[in-house]
């Protein structure tokens, strides 16, 4: 497979878990998943990770993966190698990716970093790992199958190019209050 088709077999492949964080800034708010407890004086996971924006994030993740798979037949004649989502997998790649972005935000609370604080490297990579990772756990032959040595060099050098720019525009839209 050229670079072309490996772009596009990552991409495609990751779009379920990159969506349900930009989903989850557009229909975030409400009651906290931690509802408000804290932990040694900080909060768990703080007024960032709501309950809307977690479920619709999800949904939104699944939604788009049913999609791309009506749309399969027709965009695979062009590009060879795009994977099929299953039902599973539908759910396992947005779920993982908020699972991933939740810790990460449990993290920087214990670390004293305060809500919508920078954390590099982990803002940018969290809900890769989370997706991934729910993924090997649920569907592990969909997973290595799809996320070939090439395809996941790709996502790892894509994806906190891809996050960087997209919460850029976000922020110049004003959907969020900080740049990353
Ligand atoms: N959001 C949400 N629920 C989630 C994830 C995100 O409601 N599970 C919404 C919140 O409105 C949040 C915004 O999306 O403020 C941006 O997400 P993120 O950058 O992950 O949260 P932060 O506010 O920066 O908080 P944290 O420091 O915990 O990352
Ligand atoms: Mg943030």
């Amino acid at each position: 497979m050229d670079i072309v088709g490996v772009l596009a077999v990552a991409f495609w492949a990751m779009l379920p878990a990159y969506v349900p964080n930009n989903a989850a800034v557009l229909v975030g708010g409400g009651p906290p998943v931690d509802g408000g407890r804290t932990w040694n004086g900080r909060r768990l996971l703080g007024d960032g990770k709501t309950w809307l924006g977690t479920v619709g994030g999800v949904a939104a993740g699944s939604a788009l993966a049913l999609v791309l798979n009506a749309v399969h037949p027709v965009v695979s004649g062009a590009v060879e190698g795009l994977p099929e989502f299953t039902l599973v997998t539908a759910v396992t790649l947005p779920a993982g990716a908020l699972v991933g972005d939740i810790v990460a935000s449990f993290l920087k609370r214990r670390t004293g970093r305060r809500r919508g604080a920078a954390f590099p490297g982990v803002d940018q990579l969290d809900f890769v790992v989370g997706a991934l990772g729910l993924t090997i756990l649920l569907a592990p032959g969909w997973l290595f199958e799809t996320f070939t040595f090439p395809v996941l060099t790709v996502v790892l050098v894509v994806t906190p190019v891809l996050h960087v720019g997209t919460n850029l525009v976000a922020y110049k839209l004003s959907l969020k209050s900080e740049p990353w």
